[in-house]
Protein backbone atom coordinates (compact mmCIF):
# COMPACT_ATOMS: atom_id res chain seq x y z
CA UNK A 1 0.00 0.00 0.00
CA UNK A 2 1.64 3.32 -1.29
CA UNK A 3 1.91 5.83 1.54
CA UNK A 4 -0.11 9.27 0.25
CA UNK A 5 2.68 11.96 0.20
CA UNK A 6 1.89 15.89 -0.30
CA UNK A 7 4.29 15.53 -3.08
CA UNK A 8 1.47 14.66 -5.14
CA UNK A 9 -1.46 16.90 -4.02
CA UNK A 10 -2.94 18.85 -7.05
CA UNK A 11 -0.06 18.13 -8.78
CA UNK A 12 -0.49 17.99 -12.47
CA UNK A 13 0.69 14.93 -14.27
CA UNK A 14 0.86 13.23 -17.24
CA UNK A 15 1.08 9.92 -17.76
CA UNK A 16 1.90 7.98 -21.32
CA UNK A 17 0.35 4.76 -21.73
CA UNK A 18 -2.19 5.54 -19.31
CA UNK A 19 -4.44 2.87 -20.33
CA UNK A 20 -2.30 -0.01 -20.23
CA UNK A 21 -1.32 -2.72 -17.53
CA UNK A 22 1.49 -0.28 -15.25
CA UNK A 23 0.06 3.21 -16.91
CA UNK A 24 -3.58 2.34 -15.30
CA UNK A 25 -2.28 1.22 -11.95
CA UNK A 26 0.16 4.14 -11.60
CA UNK A 27 -2.56 6.70 -12.16
CA UNK A 28 -5.45 5.18 -9.82
CA UNK A 29 -2.80 5.40 -7.51
CA UNK A 30 -1.96 8.82 -8.45
CA UNK A 31 -5.41 9.95 -8.38
CA UNK A 32 -5.51 8.61 -4.72
CA UNK A 33 -2.86 10.88 -4.00
CA UNK A 34 -4.49 13.79 -5.09
CA UNK A 35 -2.42 13.97 -8.47
CA UNK A 36 -4.26 15.94 -11.18
CA UNK A 37 -3.92 13.26 -14.15
CA UNK A 38 -3.57 13.95 -18.01
CA UNK A 39 -3.16 10.48 -20.10
CA UNK A 40 -2.13 10.15 -23.51
CA UNK A 41 -2.95 6.53 -25.00
CA UNK A 42 -3.52 4.92 -28.51
CA UNK A 43 -6.68 3.21 -26.96
CA UNK A 44 -9.36 4.70 -25.07
CA UNK A 45 -11.57 3.03 -22.64
CA UNK A 46 -10.37 -0.43 -22.39
CA UNK A 47 -12.69 -2.77 -20.82
CA UNK A 48 -12.15 -4.17 -17.61
CA UNK A 49 -9.46 -1.86 -16.36
CA UNK A 50 -8.65 -1.30 -12.87
CA UNK A 51 -9.69 2.66 -13.92
CA UNK A 52 -13.34 1.64 -14.56
CA UNK A 53 -15.05 4.46 -13.02
CA UNK A 54 -12.60 6.57 -12.41
CA UNK A 55 -12.12 8.11 -16.08
CA UNK A 56 -14.01 11.05 -15.13
CA UNK A 57 -11.32 11.76 -13.04
CA UNK A 58 -8.63 12.22 -16.03
CA UNK A 59 -8.01 14.23 -18.42
CA UNK A 60 -7.93 11.53 -21.53
CA UNK A 61 -6.70 11.74 -24.67
CA UNK A 62 -6.76 9.60 -27.33
CA UNK A 63 -3.62 9.84 -29.61
CA UNK A 64 0.08 8.22 -30.98
CA UNK A 65 3.21 9.64 -29.02
CA UNK A 66 4.84 9.50 -32.15
CA UNK A 67 2.75 12.32 -33.37
CA UNK A 68 5.17 15.09 -32.33
CA UNK A 69 2.44 18.00 -33.33
CA UNK A 70 -0.06 15.95 -30.31
CA UNK A 71 2.61 15.29 -27.97
CA UNK A 72 4.09 18.76 -28.08
CA UNK A 73 0.84 20.60 -28.06
CA UNK A 74 -0.93 18.51 -25.09
CA UNK A 75 2.23 18.86 -22.95
CA UNK A 76 2.16 23.10 -24.23
CA UNK A 77 -1.51 23.21 -22.71
CA UNK A 78 -1.63 20.96 -19.53
CA UNK A 79 1.99 22.21 -18.33
CA UNK A 80 2.56 18.70 -16.46
CA UNK A 81 5.08 19.21 -13.69
CA UNK A 82 5.93 15.41 -13.52
CA UNK A 83 5.63 12.71 -17.02
CA UNK A 84 5.61 9.51 -16.59
CA UNK A 85 6.14 7.87 -20.21
CA UNK A 86 5.35 4.32 -20.26
CA UNK A 87 3.55 4.29 -23.68
CA UNK A 88 5.18 1.93 -25.94
CA UNK A 89 4.88 -1.60 -28.16
CA UNK A 90 5.56 -3.78 -25.18
CA UNK A 91 4.84 -6.86 -26.05
CA UNK A 92 8.41 -8.37 -27.08
CA UNK A 93 6.33 -11.03 -30.22
CA UNK A 94 4.42 -8.01 -31.27
CA UNK A 95 7.64 -6.29 -31.48
CA UNK A 96 8.98 -8.99 -34.07
CA UNK A 97 6.55 -9.28 -36.00
CA UNK A 98 6.60 -4.80 -36.74
CA UNK A 99 9.70 -3.78 -35.71
CA UNK A 100 9.38 -0.18 -37.43
CA UNK A 101 5.88 0.23 -35.72
CA UNK A 102 7.99 -0.74 -32.69
CA UNK A 103 10.97 2.18 -33.41
CA UNK A 104 8.24 4.51 -33.99
CA UNK A 105 6.37 4.05 -30.62
CA UNK A 106 9.22 3.46 -28.42
CA UNK A 107 11.73 5.49 -30.06
CA UNK A 108 10.33 8.28 -31.69
CA UNK A 109 7.76 8.09 -29.02
CA UNK A 110 10.14 8.73 -26.15
CA UNK A 111 12.56 11.89 -28.64
CA UNK A 112 9.35 13.63 -29.16
CA UNK A 113 8.73 13.47 -25.23
CA UNK A 114 12.02 14.59 -24.60
CA UNK A 115 12.32 17.02 -27.45
CA UNK A 116 8.97 18.36 -26.40
CA UNK A 117 10.04 19.16 -22.65
CA UNK A 118 13.72 20.58 -23.67
CA UNK A 119 12.51 24.47 -23.09
CA UNK A 120 10.17 23.20 -20.41
CA UNK A 121 11.17 24.88 -17.19
CA UNK A 122 7.44 23.73 -15.43
CA UNK A 123 8.64 20.09 -15.23
CA UNK A 124 10.47 19.00 -12.83
CA UNK A 125 11.07 15.24 -13.09
CA UNK A 126 10.01 12.82 -15.94
CA UNK A 127 10.20 8.71 -15.37
CA UNK A 128 10.69 6.94 -18.61
CA UNK A 129 10.11 3.03 -18.69
CA UNK A 130 13.40 1.47 -19.79
CA UNK A 131 13.23 -2.06 -19.12
CA UNK A 132 15.30 -5.18 -18.33
CA UNK A 133 15.48 -5.73 -21.75
CA UNK A 134 17.58 -2.43 -22.63
CA UNK A 135 20.72 -4.36 -21.10
CA UNK A 136 20.39 -7.50 -23.51
CA UNK A 137 22.51 -10.14 -22.76
CA UNK A 138 25.30 -10.18 -19.99
CA UNK A 139 27.44 -12.84 -18.76
CA UNK A 140 27.52 -11.35 -15.45
CA UNK A 141 24.25 -11.83 -13.32
CA UNK A 142 22.33 -10.12 -11.48
CA UNK A 143 22.63 -6.75 -14.20
CA UNK A 144 23.48 -3.30 -12.63
CA UNK A 145 22.57 0.20 -13.58
CA UNK A 146 26.26 0.18 -14.98
CA UNK A 147 26.14 -2.77 -17.41
CA UNK A 148 26.29 -1.50 -21.18
CA UNK A 149 22.94 -1.48 -22.71
CA UNK A 150 23.03 -3.72 -25.75
CA UNK A 151 19.39 -4.84 -26.81
CA UNK A 152 19.80 -6.80 -30.00
CA UNK A 153 16.38 -7.78 -30.85
CA UNK A 154 13.68 -5.20 -31.27
CA UNK A 155 12.25 -4.84 -28.62
CA UNK A 156 15.23 -4.60 -26.64
CA UNK A 157 17.05 -2.94 -29.23
CA UNK A 158 14.30 -0.19 -28.22
CA UNK A 159 14.64 0.10 -25.20
CA UNK A 160 18.21 0.76 -25.55
CA UNK A 161 18.56 3.49 -27.97
CA UNK A 162 15.08 5.13 -26.32
CA UNK A 163 17.42 4.96 -22.83
CA UNK A 164 20.21 6.40 -24.29
CA UNK A 165 18.16 9.25 -25.61
CA UNK A 166 17.01 9.86 -22.08
CA UNK A 167 20.47 10.09 -20.80
CA UNK A 168 21.76 12.76 -23.99
CA UNK A 169 18.50 14.91 -23.34
CA UNK A 170 19.55 15.36 -19.37
CA UNK A 171 23.52 15.09 -20.22
CA UNK A 172 23.13 17.83 -23.06
CA UNK A 173 19.89 20.03 -22.70
CA UNK A 174 19.82 19.54 -18.65
CA UNK A 175 16.15 17.90 -19.20
CA UNK A 176 15.17 16.36 -15.93
CA UNK A 177 14.87 12.54 -16.95
CA UNK A 178 15.38 9.29 -15.10
CA UNK A 179 15.04 5.74 -16.19
CA UNK A 180 13.64 2.58 -14.89
CA UNK A 181 14.36 -0.78 -15.70
CA UNK A 182 12.00 -3.75 -14.11
CA UNK A 183 12.15 -7.27 -14.42
CA UNK A 184 8.90 -8.86 -15.47
CA UNK A 185 5.67 -7.02 -13.76
CA UNK A 186 2.86 -9.03 -12.60
CA UNK A 187 -0.59 -7.77 -10.56
CA UNK A 188 -3.74 -6.67 -11.32
CA UNK A 189 -5.65 -5.28 -14.69
CA UNK A 190 -2.21 -6.42 -17.50
CA UNK A 191 -4.59 -7.88 -20.53
CA UNK A 192 -1.57 -9.21 -22.24
CA UNK A 193 -2.42 -12.65 -22.22
CA UNK A 194 0.61 -13.27 -24.44
CA UNK A 195 2.81 -13.02 -21.08
CA UNK A 196 3.46 -15.33 -18.79
CA UNK A 197 1.73 -14.58 -15.73
CA UNK A 198 -1.50 -13.79 -16.93
CA UNK A 199 -1.38 -16.64 -19.40
CA UNK A 200 -0.60 -18.94 -16.95
CA UNK A 201 -3.76 -17.91 -14.22
CA UNK A 202 -5.97 -18.29 -17.56
CA UNK A 203 -4.96 -21.56 -18.32
CA UNK A 204 -4.80 -22.59 -14.89
CA UNK A 205 -8.25 -21.11 -13.29
CA UNK A 206 -9.50 -22.84 -17.03
CA UNK A 207 -8.11 -26.09 -16.02
CA UNK A 208 -5.74 -25.80 -19.43
CA UNK A 209 -2.79 -27.06 -19.79
CA UNK A 210 -0.01 -24.11 -20.18
CA UNK A 211 2.24 -24.02 -23.12
CA UNK A 212 5.40 -23.01 -22.00
CA UNK A 213 7.68 -21.57 -25.24
CA UNK A 214 11.05 -22.01 -24.16
CA UNK A 215 12.48 -25.14 -22.09
CA UNK A 216 11.24 -23.66 -19.12
CA UNK A 217 14.53 -23.12 -17.65
CA UNK A 218 15.26 -19.20 -18.61
CA UNK A 219 15.51 -17.34 -15.48
CA UNK A 220 13.90 -14.12 -14.49
CA UNK A 221 12.57 -12.03 -11.67
CA UNK A 222 9.30 -10.29 -10.78
CA UNK A 223 7.79 -7.25 -9.24
CA UNK A 224 4.11 -6.91 -7.88
CA UNK A 225 2.77 -3.89 -9.96
CA UNK A 226 1.93 -2.04 -6.78
CA UNK A 227 6.02 -2.50 -5.65
CA UNK A 228 6.80 -0.90 -9.12
CA UNK A 229 3.91 1.26 -8.85
CA UNK A 230 5.47 2.83 -5.57
CA UNK A 231 9.23 2.86 -6.98
CA UNK A 232 8.16 5.16 -10.20
CA UNK A 233 6.53 7.89 -7.30
CA UNK A 234 9.38 7.36 -5.04
CA UNK A 235 11.97 7.94 -8.13
CA UNK A 236 9.90 11.09 -9.15
CA UNK A 237 9.57 12.49 -5.45
CA UNK A 238 13.59 12.22 -4.78
CA UNK A 239 14.30 13.05 -8.13
CA UNK A 240 14.65 16.79 -7.70
CA UNK A 241 15.78 16.68 -3.96
CA UNK A 242 18.81 13.94 -4.52
CA UNK A 243 20.00 15.09 -7.96
CA UNK A 244 19.23 12.32 -9.08
CA UNK A 245 18.91 13.15 -13.28
CA UNK A 246 20.36 10.99 -16.14
CA UNK A 247 20.31 8.34 -13.64
CA UNK A 248 18.76 4.44 -14.33
CA UNK A 249 17.11 2.07 -11.23
CA UNK A 250 16.49 -1.23 -11.27
CA UNK A 251 13.18 -2.64 -9.65
CA UNK A 252 13.09 -6.11 -9.19
CA UNK A 253 11.91 -8.89 -5.90
CA UNK A 254 15.84 -10.25 -6.37
CA UNK A 255 14.55 -13.71 -6.32
CA UNK A 256 14.65 -15.34 -10.25
CA UNK A 257 13.13 -18.34 -10.75
CA UNK A 258 12.40 -20.32 -13.81
CA UNK A 259 9.53 -20.41 -15.60
CA UNK A 260 8.26 -23.63 -15.12
CA UNK A 261 8.69 -22.50 -10.82
CA UNK A 262 6.94 -19.51 -12.10
CA UNK A 263 3.99 -22.11 -13.88
CA UNK A 264 4.02 -24.46 -11.14
CA UNK A 265 3.22 -21.69 -8.33
CA UNK A 266 0.55 -20.35 -10.13
CA UNK A 267 -1.26 -23.54 -10.54
CA UNK A 268 -0.61 -24.79 -6.78
CA UNK A 269 -1.72 -21.06 -5.81
CA UNK A 270 -5.07 -21.77 -7.16
CA UNK A 271 -5.30 -25.17 -5.51
CA UNK A 272 -4.56 -27.43 -9.27
CA UNK A 273 -2.08 -29.74 -10.12
CA UNK A 274 0.46 -28.09 -12.31
CA UNK A 275 0.16 -28.82 -16.50
CA UNK A 276 2.21 -27.39 -18.67
CA UNK A 277 3.93 -28.81 -22.00
CA UNK A 278 7.63 -27.71 -22.75
CA UNK A 279 7.80 -26.17 -26.65
CA UNK A 280 10.93 -25.43 -26.85
CA UNK A 281 10.21 -22.86 -29.57
CA UNK A 282 11.37 -19.64 -27.88
CA UNK A 283 13.24 -17.60 -30.38
CA UNK A 284 15.73 -14.09 -29.76
CA UNK A 285 15.07 -14.43 -26.27
CA UNK A 286 17.58 -14.23 -23.53
CA UNK A 287 18.09 -16.41 -21.55
CA UNK A 288 19.10 -16.17 -17.85
CA UNK A 289 18.26 -12.33 -16.72
CA UNK A 290 17.58 -10.58 -13.45
CA UNK A 291 18.32 -7.72 -11.52
CA UNK A 292 20.07 -5.71 -8.38
CA UNK A 293 17.52 -3.53 -7.16
CA UNK A 294 20.23 -2.63 -4.65
CA UNK A 295 20.67 1.48 -6.05
CA UNK A 296 16.96 2.12 -5.93
CA UNK A 297 16.95 0.19 -2.31
CA UNK A 298 19.69 2.66 -0.79
CA UNK A 299 19.33 5.71 -2.39
CA UNK A 300 15.39 5.57 -2.74
CA UNK A 301 14.55 3.67 0.09
CA UNK A 302 12.38 1.54 -2.05
CA UNK A 303 11.73 -2.46 -1.15
CA UNK A 304 8.98 -4.59 -2.36
CA UNK A 305 6.42 -4.99 0.12
CA UNK A 306 5.03 -8.24 -1.32
CA UNK A 307 6.32 -11.33 -1.68
CA UNK A 308 5.91 -13.36 -5.30
CA UNK A 309 3.09 -15.57 -3.24
CA UNK A 310 1.73 -12.56 -2.04
CA UNK A 311 1.93 -10.93 -5.11
CA UNK A 312 0.42 -13.75 -7.09
CA UNK A 313 -2.18 -14.73 -4.57
CA UNK A 314 -3.52 -11.08 -4.84
CA UNK A 315 -3.45 -11.38 -8.45
CA UNK A 316 -4.99 -14.51 -9.06
CA UNK A 317 -7.68 -13.33 -7.38
CA UNK A 318 -8.14 -10.32 -9.34
CA UNK A 319 -8.57 -12.63 -12.39
CA UNK A 320 -10.92 -14.92 -10.63
CA UNK A 321 -13.30 -11.76 -10.44
N1 LIG B 1 5.16 -5.28 -18.10
C1 LIG B 1 6.46 -5.53 -17.90
O1 LIG B 1 6.84 -6.63 -17.45
C2 LIG B 1 7.49 -4.45 -18.17
C3 LIG B 1 8.79 -4.66 -17.75
C4 LIG B 1 9.75 -3.67 -18.00
C5 LIG B 1 9.41 -2.52 -18.67
N2 LIG B 1 8.11 -2.34 -19.08
C6 LIG B 1 7.78 -1.09 -19.77
O2 LIG B 1 6.80 -0.43 -19.00
C7 LIG B 1 5.90 0.28 -19.86
C8 LIG B 1 4.47 -0.14 -19.60
O3 LIG B 1 4.35 -1.52 -19.88
P1 LIG B 1 2.97 -2.29 -19.71
O4 LIG B 1 3.28 -3.64 -19.24
O5 LIG B 1 2.03 -1.45 -18.96
O6 LIG B 1 2.53 -2.39 -21.25
P2 LIG B 1 1.05 -2.24 -21.86
O7 LIG B 1 1.13 -2.78 -23.25
O8 LIG B 1 0.03 -2.83 -20.96
O9 LIG B 1 0.83 -0.67 -21.89
C9 LIG B 1 1.41 0.17 -22.86
C10 LIG B 1 0.37 1.21 -23.25
O10 LIG B 1 0.96 2.08 -24.23
C11 LIG B 1 -0.01 2.33 -25.23
N3 LIG B 1 0.69 2.65 -26.48
C12 LIG B 1 1.44 1.81 -27.24
N4 LIG B 1 1.93 2.47 -28.31
C13 LIG B 1 1.48 3.75 -28.20
C14 LIG B 1 1.65 4.90 -29.00
N5 LIG B 1 2.39 4.87 -30.11
N6 LIG B 1 1.05 6.04 -28.60
C15 LIG B 1 0.29 6.10 -27.48
N7 LIG B 1 0.08 5.02 -26.69
C16 LIG B 1 0.69 3.87 -27.05
C17 LIG B 1 -0.83 1.04 -25.34
O11 LIG B 1 -2.11 1.28 -25.92
C18 LIG B 1 -0.89 0.59 -23.89
O12 LIG B 1 -2.05 1.05 -23.25
C19 LIG B 1 6.36 0.02 -21.28
O13 LIG B 1 7.19 1.08 -21.70
C20 LIG B 1 7.16 -1.27 -21.14
O14 LIG B 1 8.10 -1.38 -22.18
C21 LIG B 1 7.14 -3.27 -18.84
Amino acid sequence: MIKKNRYWKNKRVLVTGYEGFLGSNLTRTLLNCGADIVGIDIVKNRPKSVLNGLRNKIKCIKGDISDFGLVKSVINKHKPRVIFHLAAEAIVGKSNKDPIKTFKSNIEGTWNILEACRDKKFIEAIVSASSDKAYGIHKVLPYKENASLKGSHPYDASKSCADILCYTYWNTYGVPVCVTRCGNLYGAGDFNFSRIVPDAINCSLKGRQFKIRSDGKFTRDYVYVEDAVNGYMLLAEKMKKLKLYGEAFNFSDENPITVIDVVERIYKLTGRKPSYKILNQAQYEIKHQYLCSGKARKILGWKPEYTLDEGMRKTIEWYEK
